[in-house]
């Protein structure tokens, strides 16, 4: 804990580097959506077989965030339907939040989802989350009053387990 403590005390912006994630990150990025306060965490779609179909699907867009000691410390899956984009999962580690990373994954995400001629992006932030809602409005993302969210379940095996 010391020793990860004075590695973070440390750390800038420009020691972050931005990749593309790939799925020897999954371990890692999952336990990071483990430390997530609030992450619903979905057993089939979250499973390592489930985000490996996701990054199939969508190569090259999902993003990891690393440390200079090689650390995972933010992440996001990104990927598109054709139409519209998609970002899930956006998270940076609580010690590493506030350095403009979380910012810098999303701009690499919007960059690469133009890139594959999609003209939109639509994510979820629920109304309890007050963080993840002053970052979206940070980045002067619309926010939608006016359509009401539907979802229709195909799987009752993917069962979500919030991150307390
Ligand atoms: C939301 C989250 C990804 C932001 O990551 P981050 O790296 O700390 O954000 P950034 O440093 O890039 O911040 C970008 C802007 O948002 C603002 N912002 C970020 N967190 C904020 C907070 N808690 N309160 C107010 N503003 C905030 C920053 O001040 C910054 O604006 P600025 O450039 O004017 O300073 C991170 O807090 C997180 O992982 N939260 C938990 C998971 C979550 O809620 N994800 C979103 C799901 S919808």
């Amino acid at each position: 804990m010391a020793i990860e403590e004075k590695q973070i005390s440390k750390v800038t912006k420009e020691e972050i580097h931005i990749r593309p994630m790939t799925m020897e990150d999954y371990q890692e990025v999952f336990d990071m959506w483990q430390s997530i306060s609030g992450f619903g965490i979905r057993s089939v779609d979250d499973s390592r077989e489930g985000i490996e179909r996701f990054i199939n699907r969508n190569p090259g867009l999902s993003v990891v965030a690393v440390a200079e000691n090689g650390d995972i410390v933010g992440g996001i899956l990104c990927g598109h339907d054709g139409r519209r984009g998609c970002l899930y999962h956006v998270c940076v580690r609580q010690e590493y939040r506030m350095l403009g990373i979380g910012q810098e994954m999303v701009v690499r995400c919007k960059e690469a989802l133009k890139k594959e001629g999609v003209n939109k992006i639509n994510l979820i932030a629920f109304r309890s989350n007050a963080v993840g809602n002053k970052f979206w409005q940070r980045l002067s993302w619309k926010f939608r009053d006016d359509c009401n969210y539907y979802e229709e379940n195909l799987n009752k095996e993917n069962v979500t387990n919030f991150i307390p």
